[in-house]
Order: structure tokens, then sequence, then C-alpha cells
């Protein structure tokens, strides 16, 4: 790379990091006044409109809503994954209270925070099919370049400690559904990421593996993780501290949950 063009990034990063503000360290993430819209054609949807939403460590919040009401529009903007139209998304990048938004982050910064501080986890899985559940979870640490020795040990604690040890070797095709979803479920943790960020992460499961999931997000939440998680199974939902309800891209209803996973689907 030329020194000009290391000078210009140089800049671009010193810039960003400028515009970091103190935020609570308590605060895992923050969103002001968020809005998106997308054009087809001649018509615009507006998926999210002036959302505001405060995640603090340790919370786990469910986001409730009908089809077509934003839910997965907010998980890509947060996820960093879609860019939104106005609106603040502050991250606490250190976990000390330096709060950082997306929109002002360099596209290093970004796929930083993507690859270090946020654990996606979606519907249908998206492992790679060739890869074994074991390197699955080890790809993104190989991305951050951490020592083989780092990444053995990390790996083989995630996948044993979510009842995977016997199996780290099958291909996701030798997995049950719910199996597949532990191993996204331990690769979303395997960067010790801020939080975790899950998409109907139940949706293609059935009751008793729903229940085992949730479990697995209430001992990690137990443990201090944060977990922002859509679905639209409002029973489940119930098991999370807040459920709030995304109506026609608006946060329309906030609810106490709480409630024990073995409550839920008694009358
Ligand atoms: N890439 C896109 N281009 C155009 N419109 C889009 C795009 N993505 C989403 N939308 C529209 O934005 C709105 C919100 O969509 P989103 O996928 O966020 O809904 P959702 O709540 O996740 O729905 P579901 O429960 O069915 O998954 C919908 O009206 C959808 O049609
Ligand atoms: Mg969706």
């Amino acid at each position: 790379m030329s020194i000009e063009k290391k000078k210009v990034r140089m800049n671009k990063q010193r810039r960003a990091t400028t515009k970091a503000v103190r935020i609570d360290p308590n605060i895992v993430l923050t969103v002001q006044n968020l809005t998106k819209t997308y054009t087809v054609g001649n018509s615009t949807i507006t998926a999210l409109n002036k959302v505001n939403l405060t995640i603090r460590k340790g919370e786990f919040i469910a986001i409730v809503g009908p089809s077509g009401s934003g839910k997965t529009t907010l998980i890509n903007c947060l996820g960093a994954l879609d860019f939104p139209d106005s609106g603040k998304i502050i991250y606490n990048v250190d976990g000390k209270g330096m709060g950082l938004d997306l929109a002002v982050m360099t596209n290093k910064q970004k796929k930083k925070i993507r690859l270090r501080k946020i654990g996606l986890i979606f519907q249908f899985y998206n492992l790679f099919p060739i890869l074994t559940a074991y390197e699955n979870v080890e790809l993104p640490m190989i991305i951050d370049k951490k020592s083989p020795k780092d990444r053995e040990e990390k790996v083989k604690f995630l996948l044993k400690r979510i009842g995977l040890g016997e199996r780290m070797h099958h291909l996701p095709s030798q997995l049950s559904g719910g199996e597949q979803q532990r191993v996204t479920i331990s690769r979303a943790l395997v960067n010790d990421p801020l939080i975790i960020l899950a998409d109907e992460p139940t949706g293609e499961l059935d009751t008793e593996t729903t229940t085992n999931i949730i479990k697995i997000f209430l001992d990690l939440k137990n443990a201090g993780e944060s977990i922002l998680m859509v679905t639209h199974n409002k029973r489940i939902a119930k098991t999370a501290d807040r459920v709030i309800t995304l109506t026609d891209g608006v946060f329309t209803h906030e609810i106490k949950g709480g409630k024990p996973i073995e409550d839920i689907y008694k009358h």
C-alpha cells in the first residue's frame, strides 16, 4: 500500500475514534431513532421507524411481531449487515463505556465489530456444509488470527459445554436441526462477543428442541451474556427479561418476561 493510501486510512480511523462518546459501561448497545426504508420501483416501505432500544449487559430481550414488521431488518442493521437511513447504533466497543456509532466506523472497524463483538444466529443455521462442526466453530477464530492452541482449547470447550463433545467431527448433514443450531451458538460465542443477535433461532425446531435451545440462552444470560432474540413464538419469548412488540417498524408494546422455562407450555 502506498504511503498516501496508508495516511488516508489512518486519518479515517482516527476520525472515527475521535467521534467516540462516553456511555454507561453497563450498556452493551444503544439504538436511537433508527430508521430504515426500502424502495422497490415506485413504492417505499418503512421497515423501521425511529426505533429506540437500550440493551444492558446480561440482558435477554425478545422481539416479537407480525411477519413484515421489521424484525430481521433490525437484526441486520444491528449486525452491521445492512445500513440504516438514519439514527444511531452505538456499541460499547471496549466494554468499558467507549461508545462508537456504526455509522462513523470505517469498513475495517465494522469488520472487526462483526467478527469480535457480535454473535449472529439465524433460523437456517448457515453452517458451511463441507466443514465439520469443529471446523465451523473454529473458522471465526482463524479469521481473527488466533493461535492453533487457543483455537483448539476454545472450540473444544464450547462444543463440550453445549453437549456436542461426541459429535464435533460430524458434518452439518450428519447432525439434527437442534444439534446444528447448537453448533451455530458455539460459533457465535467463539470470539467472546458483546452481544448475541438471534433471528428466529428456533423457527425450524420442534417443541422439545426449542426448549433445549432456550435453556442454553438462559444459561448464557445467567453467565452474563447479552442476547437479542427475534421470535414468532410468543410463549418462549416470555422467558426473556423483556418482550418487545414491533408493529410496522415501530415498538408498540413492552412487557416484563422472566417466566420459568418449565411453565411456558402450561396454560
Ligand atoms: N431487501 C429488501 N428490499 C425491499 N424490501 C424489503 C427488503 N427486506 C425487507 N423488506 C421489507 O421490509 C419490511 C420488513 O421486513 P423484515 O424482513 O424485517 O420483516 P420480519 O419482521 O423479519 O418478517 P418475518 O417475520 O416474516 O421474518 C417488509 O415489508 C419487507 O417486505
Ligand atoms: Mg424475519
